[in-house]
């Protein structure tokens, strides 16, 4: 004690005329480790001069405390008492060893160094930093009603130094205060004996549709960690603003549908329970929002409506028309008709909207519907009608058979290949099929297929003389007729032209003549023969009906059919 004062004293006495002061420096220290504070004087010290070494502490509110002294050739001698005591010791290189830093030991500690010239004083600040003990999240609200400001969540970091400062976050992004939606309230307390200071911040929140499912998290800055409290993910619940009726099929519904009327509406939680109004009916569903009415009739056109069941005032409505489409088309089946007559067509149709009508006769289309003011065997046929509305189709058909008494539409003839026969064709109209026969002997050559009322016939026979030939169709109906003069053939007709002609000359000149004439006409006919062949086996059927007719001489010598009226009436 006494050595220390006398120490003191004469350290007073030097302090007066060398004393000088060093520089200062800041070390920070984390809370309840040790923390090296090194004597650091500014100018270099040899360690012989070194007379004292001794550590002081002074907290700036008056306290001041020695906590250590050490002289050469000495042990260090502890003087801290109270907080320091037994916390406390020197280094070799006069460093100050502290340990389980506390908030309460920030402050100053100066090292005071004693040398043979100077005193050094070297200060370092003390400032403990203490992270805060875990991050929590209280008084916690995930259910927010839209637009409502509410208490989303308090965060509190607890002792901490220095305070620590809590931010709030929404699905990562910072929240700040705006004074409308947003506010964030932080305060800092610091408890006056470990000086360790908690901070609470609270956000109050007003939620938008688009924050359902949003994830907020508080969390703190500070120098030493962050931490993070566990997310929570609010609800944003509202009633009910739209309602909407929705109807499946949407455009083209058709009688037979299965319709499915569909109430959607939004809300958080969703609505469950609908009321549809069915054309003055209520159905109510549960736990979904469809209703289906299977098979609709037109009857089941008119205005539809939904609503919630706790809340009439909002409702949808729609119109809904069921399409459909009746037609009747008549005649309908097998109808059977005398050819001449008229026959009516009637297609009435009720439909729901505009509708296409298309026809067919026997698989061909028609540009226009058929009418009948006078039937021919020619429509004889199926008739289709097809009425189509969107989806809907319908069709319908009769068959027209003609009736009625036969009639030749002509009569011909032409010559045959090999020229001593003659071919007769008659054609006719009738139905049922008529029968075809011929007032002389001859050929049947050929008889058409009998379609849409026609038959053919060929006819082949061999005149040796003036002939008229009639052919004949009847059927149950009645019967027809008509008549041809056929001549005999070519040969015979050269002859009689060339007596003709010579008619008015004497006997002699007459004898001359024949022998002459009979002589021409032998070359005549050769010549005639030779060209028939040629041209018979290079022409067709075709070219031989040319042939008839367009020959002069024929021409000259055949005369004009006959026309035969016995044509039935009926
Ligand atoms: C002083 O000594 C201690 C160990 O005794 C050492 O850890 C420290 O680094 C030294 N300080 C300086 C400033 O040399
Ligand atoms: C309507 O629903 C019934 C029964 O669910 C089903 O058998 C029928 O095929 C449906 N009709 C149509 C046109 O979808
Ligand atoms: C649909 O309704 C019509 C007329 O009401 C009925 O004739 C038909 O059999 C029904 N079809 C089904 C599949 O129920
Ligand atoms: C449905 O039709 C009725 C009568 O045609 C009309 O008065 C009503 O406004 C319509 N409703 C809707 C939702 O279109
Ligand atoms: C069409 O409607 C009229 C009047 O309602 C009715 O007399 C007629 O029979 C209907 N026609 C068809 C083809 O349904
Ligand atoms: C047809 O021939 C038969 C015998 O062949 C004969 O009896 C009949 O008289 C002939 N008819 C005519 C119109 O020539
Ligand atoms: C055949 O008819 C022609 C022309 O009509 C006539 O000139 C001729 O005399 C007739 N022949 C006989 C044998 O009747």
């Amino acid at each position: 004690m006494h050595l220390l004062s006398a120490s003191c004293a004469c350290a007073l006495l030097i302090h007066a005329l060398f004393y000088q002061v060093t520089s200062t420096e800041n070390v920070h220290g984390t809370y309840g480790e040790t923390i090296e504070i090194p004597c650091k004087p500014s100018k270099s010290v040899e360690e012989e001069n070194i007379l004292m070494v001794k550590w002081k502490y002074e907290n700036g509110q008056g306290l001041s405390e020695d906590l250590i002294v050490k002289k050469p050739d000495q042990d260090a001698w502890k003087s801290a008492q109270n907080a320091f005591k037994d916390r406390v010791s020197l280094a070799a290189n006069y460093s100050l060893l502290l340990s389980a830093i506390r908030l309460t030991d920030q402050g100053r500690f100066i090292c005071l160094l004693v040398t043979l010239q100077d005193i050094l004083e070297y200060k370092t600040i003390l400032e403990v930093i203490k992270s805060p003990a875990g991050l929590e999240m209280l008084d916690k609200a995930e259910e927010l009603e839209i637009g409502k400001l509410t208490q989303l969540g308090v965060c509190t970091a607890k002792d901490a130094n220095p305070a620590a400062d809590i931010m709030w976050l929404k699905n990562n992004q910072p929240l700040v205060d705006d004074g409308k939606g947003i506010f964030i309230t932080q305060s800092v307390k610091e408890d006056p004996v470990t000086l360790s200071s908690t901070t609470t911040s609270t956000l109050k929140y007003s939620a938008k549709k688009e924050d359902d499912g949003a994830e907020f998290i508080c969390r703190t800055k500070h120098t030493v960690e962050e931490h993070a409290s566990s997310p929570i993910t609010i609800t944003v619940t509202y009633s009910t603003e739209t309602i909407e009726l929705h109807v499946t099929p949407q455009d083209s519904l058709v009688e037979g549908d299965n319709m499915t009327l569909k109430c959607v509406a939004d809300g958080n939680p969703a609505p469950t329970s609908f009321n549809f109004h069915l054309k003055g009916e209520t159905v109510k569903v549960e736990n979904k929002n469809t209703l289906t009415i299977a098979n609709v009739t037109r009857d089941a056109s008119g205005e539809y409506r939904c609503s919630l069941v706790d809340d009439r005032g909002l409702e949808a409505f729609k119109n809904i028309t069921v399409n459909y489409l009746d037609f009747n088309l008549s005649p309908s089946g097998r109808i059977v008709q005398v050819a001449g007559q008229a026959l009516e067509v009637t297609l009435q149709i009720n439909s729901s909207a505009p509708h296409s009508v298309s026809w067919k006769k026997n698989d061909d289309i028609l540009d226009k519907e058929p009418k009948f003011h006078k039937i021919s065997y020619s429509d004889s046929a199926v008739y289709e009608c097809e009425v189509t509305l969107g989806p809907l189709s319908r069709k319908a058909s009769f068959e027209l058979v003609v009736e009625g008494a036969p009639v030749i539409s002509s009569l011909s003839k032409q010559r045959s290949d090999d020229s001593d026969r003659k071919v007769l064709i008659c054609e006719a109209e009738g139905n049922p099929k008529p029968a075809v026969t011929w007032n002389i002997n001859g050929t049947l050559l050929y008889e058409s297929p009998f379609t849409n009322g026609k038959i053919l016939q060929k006819f082949a026979v061999v005149p040796s003389e003036n002939l008229t030939v009639q052919c004949i169709v009847s059927n149950k109906f009645g019967s027809d007729s008509k008549s041809i003069d056929v001549l005999p053939l070519q040969l015979k007709t050269v002859k009689i032209e060339y007596t003709d002609k010579q008619g008015s000359r004497d006997q002699t000149k007459l004898v001359v003549g024949v022998v002459l004439g009979l002589l021409v006409a032998t070359v005549l006919i050769g010549l005639a023969y030779w060209l028939y062949l040629k041209k018979s086996k290079q022409g067709s059927w075709k070219t031989a009906e040319n042939e008839n007719g367009t020959s002069e001489e024929e021409k000259k010598l055949e005369e004009k059919v006959e026309e035969n009226s016995q044509k039935a009436e009926v």
